[in-house]
């Protein structure tokens, strides 16, 4: 049987790689270009050479910000209130592209290199599940001829050294890394230490706050319909939303912005701690959000908020396939239709901070309606007394009570 399989070059897949082969699959390998930092010729000259018969390496950057990252931005996706996403959001796109190449080769059979105590492998398997049932499922490291065999880094290497698999040279990093075009996840290892704090060298997609420049960068991003359409810096203006992305992702590298580190909530109920690096999606939410206050009704607003965290749990828990994200997303895609209009901000030594925003579009704020200078308006300020007055109803017999039970 021809297995499909996701291939990074490291050692656990290149261990899973000789392990099918030796088990006689044939295996084709696949790599989603999500815009990590990797040399993709040696990988797939690495996955040619352990008998893979095919290496399909494809570039999934401009549907990754289309459809994940842009609706993120629409909803201000965030989960537990920390985490932007970035590895839950490249997963859909990478398990559709997947799929395909898998059926375009006649495979009969998906693999990966997930633990089993992760999220990732959830994500995977929900999202081949709905991509396409018929397609078999393999997950070595849930199957006990392989756990057994390899129960640790130890025995790994061992079997490398036996079977030729090239190990890299240089010393691998005392934690696990995943990155795209999003951010950098920092997890495992020496992280596992949840009051350690982690050295300085480990951020990759940011300066160190402290070194960025003492000047700080003014720029100032256009929004249609709740996605960024230009974004000005330094006398350029940038469209086109992947090559947006990049140059947010740039800007806020340079200044150290958006680092966390956190203990969240894995979907199976382990605890974990993660670090991210996440520049671009930091800058682009915060200014997103803050030209909603400008353009948003207050009561869709409402409503809105709580279909992000639902938008959020979808995409973090492996469901993006299904028809609560597909409902969830079309009214969220309807509350963006007013977000029209650009926020002015600078990125400053980790911080984005907000100078000025506006909109051609939106009638909701008026100056002289909001002016405490002016009584200029459609309707008059004693109607507000009856406002109050009506409202008090229900909160005055609530006092009476109070008073009357003695209650604090
Ligand atoms: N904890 C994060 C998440 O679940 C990051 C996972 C990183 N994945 C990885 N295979 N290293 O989204
Ligand atoms: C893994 O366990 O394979 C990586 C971490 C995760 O998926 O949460």
């Amino acid at each position: 049987e021809r297995v499909c399989l996701a291939y990074s070059g490291g050692l656990d897949t290149s261990t899973i790689l000789k392990w099918l082969v030796l088990q006689g699959y044939e295996v084709v390998c696949f790599l989603g270009d999500c815009g990590q930092e990797e040399d993709f010729d040696a990988v797939k000259e690495k996955a040619l050479k352990l008998g893979a018969e095919k290496m399909v390496i494809e570039n999934v950057q401009q549907e990754l910000i289309d459809d994940l990252v842009w609706p993120a931005i629409q909803c201000n996706a965030i989960y537990e209130g920390q985490y932007l996403l970035g590895t839950s959001l490249a997963r859909p796109v990478l398990a559709r592209a997947m799929v395909q190449v898998a059926k375009d080769n006649n495979c009969t059979i998906l693999s990966h290199g997930c633990t089993g105590k992760g999220n990732d492998q959830v994500r995977f398997e929900l999202a081949w599940k709905a991509c396409d049932p018929k397609l078999k499922i393999l997950a070595p490291w849930r199957i006990p001829a392989f756990f057994n065999r390899f129960q640790g880094r130890a025995d790994l290497l061992k079997f490398a050294e036996e079977q030729n698999i090239p190990v890299s040279s240089t010393p691998k990093a005392p934690w696990s890394m995943d990155d795209n075009i999003i951010h950098c996840s920092y997890e495992a290892g020496i992280l596992e230490q949840t009051d350690m704090e982690p050295p300085k060298d480990m951020w990759k997609r940011t300066v160190d706050p402290l070194d960025a420049p003492n000047e700080p960068t003014r720029f100032t991003v256009h929004f249609a319909e709740g996605v960024p359409v230009k974004l000005e810096v330094g006398g350029k203006a940038v469209t086109g939303s992947l090559e947006i992305f990049k140059e947010a992702n740039e800007l806020g590298r340079a200044n150290g912005i958006g680092r966390e580190d956190i203990v969240e909530s894995r979907f199976i109920g382990l605890k974990s701690r993660g670090c991210y690096d996440t520049p671009g999606l930091t800058i682009l939410r915060k200014l997103h959000l803050n030209l909603e206050g400008l353009v948003m009704d207050s009561k869709v607003r409402i409503i809105r908020d709580r279909l992000s965290e639902d938008w959020a749990q979808c995409i973090y828990n492996g469901m993006y396939f299904t028809p609560e994200r597909e409902f969830v997303q079309q009214s969220i895609a309807f509350s963006q239709k007013q977000v029209d209009g650009k926020v002015e901000a600078l990125a400053y030594k980790g911080n984005v901070i907000i100078v000025g925003r506006s909109s051609e579009t939106s009638n909701l704020y008026s100056e002289e309606e909001s002016s405490m200078d002016t009584l200029d308006m459609d309707w008059s300020v004693e109607d507000t007394t009856g406002f109050i007055n009506v409202n008090a109803i229900r909160i005055a017999k609530y006092g009476e009570r109070k008073i009357r039970d003695g209650e604090p």
